[in-house]
């Protein structure tokens, strides 16, 4: 299930386990690019069939790429567009199960089959938006994301 042989149990123990994991590396620091990159490199390396996991930062007009680990990817993202853009205008969790199925999805690894993204807010404020895209198609269910929104939301409170 996870690639990290220190986490055991369910599922949800796991991404448990993992978010105390990420609260553990974030602690102390508020610095958004150090945060990003981290969290970045724990959860790319920590779960399965991932071939790209970051941060888009809003910069107050639209999304520009941070702290990632993958291929390199698109840079700019305007609100409302693709799954990053669609999820930071709605802010619900986009969770797509094939990607060539979302209208509007911005091919960045020709590798990606399936796709999930969090956005992420302090209050009003709209930070930008945690990705992860993967190879395998429908490669995350109800569980991976309560488990990602978990992780991003440690990332989010790391900042206030
Ligand atoms: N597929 C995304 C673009 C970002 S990459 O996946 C890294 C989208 O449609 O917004």
């Amino acid at each position: 299930m996870f690639q990290s042989g220190a986490l055991e149990g369910s599922k949800s123990e796991q991404y448990a386990e993992l978010a105390g994991q990420a609260r553990g590396l974030l602690t102390g620091e508020r610095d958004r690019v150090a945060n990003a990159a981290n969290l970045s490199a724990l959860v790319f390396h920590a779960l399965p069939d991932l071939n790209w996991v970051g941060f888009y930062f809003f910069d107050g007009k639209e999304l520009v790429v941070g702290p990632f680990q993958g291929h390199p990817a698109c840079v700019r993202i305007a609100l409302g567009k693709g799954v990053c853009g669609t999820a930071a205008a709605t802010r619900q969790t986009q969770r797509v199960a094939d990607v060539d199925a979302f209208p509007g999805h911005i091919p960045c690894d020709s590798a990606s089959r399936s796709e999930l993204v969090v956005p992420l807010y302090r209050g009003e404020e709209l930070i930008g938006v945690f990705d992860l895209d993967s190879p395998i198609l429908d490669r995350f269910d109800a569980t991976d994301q309560h488990g990602l929104e978990a992780i991003a939301a440690v990332f989010t409170e790391s900042l206030a």
